[in-house]
């Protein structure tokens, strides 16, 4: 009699239909999920000479996983079937806020993938300026906005890749990488915090030992090997909150 219980478990998976609901709630197979990759060059893609960064080897493994992955955005750069995304090279958080807040509306994701930070962690060693940079409040308020645009989506922030500090005619890069620590703490704390009081947000640690100067291919941009290990860390995530069931249907 114990063991009846397990047998018929057993027999219902076996008799059950291919989909059941409780696993597509939890399965990417079949998922339909709509991305918006928002960020500056790294989200755009700039060092890979295909310019499909990080999101291309992304697509590739949400595809292998059977996944119906589809990218947003009304910026376009890469060659492969889904080039969209919200990526501004060059551009502060406040920037990259403005432009989103202007055709958020259009779309409605799943997912948001937030890469933000190492643009402002530049200007800001460049024009030095002490600590606390200004952008720490901006990358915070940024965090927030994605889910108000977006009630439905769930939000993954990445901790920011490092910059390489060897290259030492960069001005302020070894201040640079102060920044882009000071602005991780930030991220950290914002979305544990943002976390615990139940949104539907989650941490995709990139910084220095997931990715490391040796990933890039010049001060702050990742060759396409350097872009493959963030799309495994992205995916990682997104396995993560589908399995949590955070990831609704429309
Ligand atoms: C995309 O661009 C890369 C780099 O230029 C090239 O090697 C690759 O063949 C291109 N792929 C397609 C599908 O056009």
């Amino acid at each position: 009699m114990r063991f009846l219980p397990l047998f018929m478990g057993f027999t219902l998976t076996v008799l059950a239909a291919p989909s059941p609901p409780f696993f597509r709630a939890t399965s990417l197979n079949g998922k339909p999920l709509a991305i918006i990759p928002i960020g500056d060059s790294i989200t755009f893609g700039a060092g890979d000479p295909s310019g499909n960064g990080y999101r291309g080897p992304l697509y590739d493994l949400l595809t292998k996983a059977h996944a119906k992955a589809t990218f947003l955005g009304d910026q376009v750069n890469g060659n492969f079937s889904q080039p969209h995304h919200q990526g501004y090279p060059g551009a502060s958080t406040t920037m990259i806020a403005d432009a989103v807040a202007k055709i958020y509306d259009s779309m409605d994701p799943d997912l948001v993938l937030l890469h933000v930070g190492v643009t402002d962690a530049a200007v800001a060693a460049g024009t030095q300026e002490p600590a606390p940079i200004a952008c720490l409040g901006e990358v915070e308020k940024l965090i927030d906005r994605v889910s108000e645009f977006w009630p439905r989506a769930t939000v993954l922030v990445a901790r920011i890749i490092p910059v390489d500090t060897a290259w030492t005619d960069i001005d302020g890069a070894v201040e640079t990488q102060w920044n882009v620590d000071r602005i991780n703490e930030r991220i950290s704390s914002v979305v544990a915090q943002r976390a615990y009081f139940g949104r539907r947000i989650m941490l995709v640690d990139m910084s220095h030992g997931q990715i490391t100067a040796a990933d890039l291919t010049d001060f702050a941009h990742p060759g396409p090997a350097g872009y493959a290990k963030m799309a495994g860390l992205w995916f990682t995530g997104i396995q993560d909150v589908v399995a949590k069931g955070w990831v609704s249907e429309p």
